[in-house]
């Protein structure tokens, strides 16, 4: 019978290089889904995994698929946002790795959710069902202002205004309920040419909103600089321009020291170097491995090394 495949992972071996530091510490893998990433380091090392997933079908799967590694995973079905608190709660303080592989798995974009544009479904869009907002909320009830900054702002789409305007006029005859209706309506504004970028953006945007997806990664980046351990790393996997701007940013902001303005002859700030960068570009997949797995192929690796501990 052939292995259930719930996610194939990304650039494994680059992600294995830029993380492993130490054999027997402690890795978090703050987007456990499918336990690609995070069986890699339990074979790699004799390390203890510490997984997050909002997702808890991708618990479920990863737990099943990873219990043979035995008191060496534990997987929390939590926001990796909570990273540091979850942690705390476990007596957790200090950790060598921290792992993120952002955005949705395969699994979630073939498995329902409202999260493709190649299925009909419900336009829901939640990784964590405990959330309130869903995407089907955000079209019938937003403001077209509202809709078009969520489309021109997450998804990129130079457009959005057009099809807010759209969105609200259909909405006026008929509530907006399946994937479905959204893409007949993008499909009145967008050309054929770029039918399939623009449903992709429009339904990235959404997306990123409904999961707060960028709020989440600034969270997450800002206070897991805190418990990484001195020589640890923080690696993160992006897949788009959106998502690898706070990354860059918040390594390049922790690589700095000193920021007086350049009258100041002494430093007042006192501001010192927290983060070395271990990838002075973004790292991408192999033109091969792009082939074997196209969902790869947007991927952007960037990882630093914590280098300075407050004491
Ligand atoms: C691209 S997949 C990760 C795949 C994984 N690296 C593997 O090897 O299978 C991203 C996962 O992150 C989860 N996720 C997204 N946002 C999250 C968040 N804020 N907190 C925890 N998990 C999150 C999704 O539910 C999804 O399962």
């Amino acid at each position: 019978m052939m292995e259930k495949v719930f996610h194939i992972p990304v650039m494994v071996d680059e992600v294995m290089k830029f993380l492993i530091t130490r054999d027997d510490g402690i890795y978090v893998d703050g987007t456990i889904g499918g336990g690609g990433h995070s069986e890699e380091i339990l074979k790699r090392t004799n390390a203890k995994v510490i997984g997050f997933d909002i997702d808890p079908e991708a618990v479920k799967f990863a737990s099943e698929r990873l219990k043979s590694f035995g008191e060496r995973i534990l997987i929390l079905n939590k926001n990796y946002a909570s990273v540091k608190e979850s942690l705390k709660e476990i007596g957790v303080e200090k950790i060598t790795g921290f792992l993120l592989d952002l955005g949705v798995s395969s699994f979630q974009l073939d498995h329902g959710g409202g999260f493709s544009f190649r299925f009909d479904d419900k336009l829901d869009m939640r990784m964590d069902r405990g959330y309130e907002l869903t995407a089907e909320y955000i079209l019938n009830n937003y403001s077209e202002r509202e809709i078009s900054d969520i489309i021109f702002r997450f998804g990129e789409e130079p457009r959005a205004r057009a099809i807010a305007r759209e969105i609200v006029r259909y909405r006026q005859r008929k509530r907006i309920e399946t994937t479905g209706e959204l893409v007949k309506i993008i499909d009145k504004v967008a050309s054929k040419k770029y039918r399939l970028k623009v449903l992709a953006r429009v339904f990235q945007g959404l997306r990123i909103a409904v999961n707060k997806e960028l709020d989440n990664l600034k969270i997450a980046l800002d206070s897991v600089i805190d418990i990484i351990e001195r020589g640890g790393r923080i690696v993160v996997i992006s897949y788009h321009s959106l998502e690898d701007r706070i990354v860059k940013a918040f390594f390049k902001s922790n690589e700095r020291r000193c920021i007086c303005p350049p009258d100041v002859s002494e430093c007042r700030c006192g501001k010192v170097q927290v983060i070395k960068i271990l990838t002075k570009k973004p790292v991408v997949p192999s033109e091969r491995e792009i082939s074997s797995n196209p969902r790869a192929r947007s991927a952007k690796l960037r990882a630093g090394e914590k280098i300075f501990e407050f004491s």
